[in-house]
């Protein structure tokens, strides 16, 4: 939120390198569906033009610059719909259809399954083996889908979960898509989750997911060790982070975003969100991935 330190742009090692980028083919390919030349993009008059026909033709791009990331861009991706919920006014299908399939919103898809299916279970099977009645706090939790699987196959384990979110609009799509099933199992509440569980009670697991990625390391450390407060005694946290990777190997969706949104992912390293969780206060801790690397996730303990 607007009181913690993002990262700043970084798109140097773009216009470095501009005539190695434009010879790639999702390079052409995009440029020819939005109707733009990134060779004018050292013009700054030329430069905004770009970035709005950019977000004209792309609903994926147009919905990152509308809410500067936010909780429905990764919707869109997860439900291969990109005007879902909102909708580029000049819409290029092709554009989006290109970006959808890119590495950076695949990996988007591939984080929600790790978390999912791999880190929720195997911190609720190994580091809260035969324990009831566990508070689980899903922060910034946009629609909430990250614990649907957990709490219909973990329901002995699981008293609730507390899903908050400042975005209210999230929040309501949320709490009219959450399968009948898991109804008073999962609790939304629209506000700021630095203001502590509505419920009153401590987290026993805190999951954070998209939501330190666009801070600076100073203020993530912040964050986190907010959070940890709200925590009961060697209560565990998992916590998303984009990685290094993502300028890489999706050189395009890179700087598209921070073009048109003027917002930048903070690309860190294994060590980096190892140090940020030690930093906040938590032990124990182990880095995952999702398979293609774009993202970690790490867990801790509250020590
Ligand atoms: C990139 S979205 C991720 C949403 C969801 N966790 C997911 O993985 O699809 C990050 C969300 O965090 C929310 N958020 C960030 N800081 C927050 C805070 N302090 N209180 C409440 N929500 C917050 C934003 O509103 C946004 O919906």
């Amino acid at each position: 939120m607007t009181r913690y330190a993002l990262v700043p742009l970084e798109m140097d090692w773009f216009f470095e390198d501009i005539d190695k980028y434009l010879k790639r083919e999702e390079f052409q390919e995009f440029q020819e569906y939005a109707g733009v030349d990134y060779r004018n993009i050292l013009d700054p008059k030329k430069r905004d033009a770009i970035a709005d026909k950019i977000c004209n033709a792309s609903s994926i791009f147009y919905e990152i610059r509308r809410a500067k990331g936010g909780a429905f861009f990764p919707e869109k991706v997860y439900r291969e719909d990109v005007n879902f919920y909102s909708k580029a006014p000049k819409w290029v299908p092709e554009a989006d259809e290109l970006i959808l399939y890119r590495p950076m919103c695949y990996s988007l898809n591939l984080r929600f399954k790790t978390i999912s299916e791999m880190i929720v279970p195997y911190v609720l099977e190994r580091r809260f083996k035969d324990r009831e009645g566990i508070i689980i706090g899903n922060l910034g939790c946009g629609l909430g889908r990250d614990l649907h699987e957990s709490v219909r196959r973990y329901s002995g384990q699981i008293s609730r979960v507390i899903s908050i979110d400042s975005d209210g609009e999230a929040i309501q799509h949320g709490l009219r898509e959450m399968p009948d099933q898991l109804e008073g199992k999962i609790k939304f509440y629209e506000g700021n989750f630095l203001m502590g569980n509505p419920e009153g009670e401590k987290y026993d697991f805190c999951l954070l997911v998209g939501v330190i990625c666009p801070l600076a390391n100073e203020s993530a450390v912040y964050l986190l060790s907010l959070v940890r407060k709200q925590m009961s005694d060697k209560a565990t946290i998992a916590v998303s982070s984009s990685s290094f990777r993502m300028h890489h190997h999706d050189p395009l969706c890179s700087f598209n975003i921070q073009l048109t949104s003027q917002w930048a992912l903070n690309c860190r390293t294994e060590d980096d969100l190892y140090g940020i969780l030690s930093d906040a206060g938590f032990g124990r801790i182990e880095i995952f991935s999702e398979p293609s690397g774009f993202n970690y996730i790490g867990i801790g303990t509250k020590i």
